[in-house]
């Protein structure tokens, strides 16, 4: 094992109908909130009368910021710090999926710290800006996904460069997570399924990347998929389950907390390789997750096979022995429960043709170095020429 920190400060406020209490809850915080979500004339538009409702009968004055796209782009996000500077707001609420929660975070921090939102964000080997501060965050997830909602990561795209990268502050910790299905609930089916095998591709990412050994964080880490497979057949049988809503929220939640990296640091770099597909093509990020899972799990699994065939044997039923052939199985189990769940599982099924495979490999290894030993690099140090073989897979 290796040694680490790690804290769960965010309060969860969880159930159904606990939207109604964001308006006392604010009011912990400050006299004027920034509601931040998406573009109004979606099916959120209830939601949002609701929270104003909230906040107004509580004493909070309401700022609302709408139009923060899915992939959200820094300049709109620097709109609403000017927004939010001017006036004068105390904190944020975030209303939305990952895109709007992760944006929030940087409405928040750059408010608080100055400077442009970009100026924050990982980007080759330019050292980001440092927060100094940020103002409370309240985070109202609207999808379960990028479990944004209680940890300090977030993603943000350039729309005047294409870029698309992220960065992670604890300032950025959402005080409080409400978490209500009666929410969730509304989330389409396509939307459900890629949502979900989104939170499977933050469960790998520590559980694939390096030789460390930490049996507690294996083991947690396998029952949160065994529970995510579990509850993903059930919710595309009935999307109103509120049960399954709520257990499929907790897996958003503690997938991407954290908790599966306890004592077993590093990372793979699935999501840098997706990074370019949205940002040159707009490709919802739970999708292209979708496409670029089962080409890495192939084209890696040589890498560490050990830790291949040990996932393969507990969450996907595989009983081979040998552990480089089991290992090449997990992608062969992986690829069938996708299709199971009626999931598309190339580039070409969402219309991405084969001629930036070179630029967007570019764009990886330009954008994230890989630097440092395994543990750092993931499972395997790759190169521009691997990416673009991964990107060949997905075609
Ligand atoms: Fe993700």
């Amino acid at each position: 094992m290796s040694p680490f920190e790690w804290s769960f400060p965010t309060k969860l406020t969880y159930g159904p109908g606990r939207l109604k209490e964001v308006g006392k809850i604010a009011a912990e915080y400050g006299k004027k909130a920034m509601i931040a979500t998406y573009e109004k004339g979606s099916p959120l538009d209830p939601v949002i009368e609701t929270v104003s409702a909230s906040l107004k009968a509580a004493g909070v004055e309401v700022v609302l910021f709408t139009g923060i796209e899915p992939n959200p782009r820094a300049q709109t996000i620097d709109k609403a710090i000017e927004i939010f500077n001017t006036e004068k707001c105390d904190l944020v609420i975030a209303l939305g999926g990952g895109s709007v929660i992760d944006g929030s975070k940087y409405i928040a921090a750059t408010a608080f710290s100055g400077g442009k939102s970009w100026d924050y964000v990982v980007l080759g080997e330019r050292t980001p800006r440092e927060y100094t501060g940020a103002f409370p965050i309240i985070s109202i997830p609207t999808i379960s996904a990028a479990g944004s909602e209680s940890n300090a990561g977030g993603v943000i795209q350039n729309a005047e460069t294409n870029e698309k990268s992220f960065s992670r502050s604890p300032y950025r910790l959402p005080k409080v997570a409400i978490v209500d299905p009666e929410i969730l609930k509304s989330v389409p089916r396509r939307l459900t399924q890629d949502s979900c095998l989104d939170i499977f591709s933050h469960l790998i990412e520590h559980y694939l990347s390096s030789q460390d050994e930490s049996d507690f964080a294996d083991r947690m880490t396998e029952a949160m998929i065994l529970c995510l497979i579990d509850n993903l057949d059930k919710i595309l049988e009935d999307l109103s389950d509120l049960e399954v809503r709520m257990q499929l929220a907790l897996c958003s939640q503690f997938g991407w907390s954290g908790l599966q990296a306890l004592g077993r640091l590093g990372s793979i770099p699935m999501h840098s390789i997706e990074m370019p597909l949205s940002a040159h093509y707009d490709l919802p990020h739970g999708k292209g997750m979708v496409i670029v899972m089962p080409a890495y799990l192939e084209y890696m699994s040589d890498a560490l096979p050990h830790r291949w065939a040990k996932l393969a044997r507990r969450c996907f039923g595989v009983t081979e022995q040998d552990d480089a052939i089991a290992a090449k199985l997990l992608p062969v189990k992986v690829k069938e429960w996708f299709k199971r769940t009626g999931s598309y599982l190339t580039l070409t099924d969402v219309g991405i043709p084969n001629d930036k495979f070179e630029q967007m490999a570019e764009d990886v290894v330009r954008m994230f170095p890989i630097k440092g030993t395994e543990t750092t690099a993931g499972a395997r140090p790759i190169n521009k020429e691997d990416v673009i073989n991964m990107y060949k897979l997905m075609a």
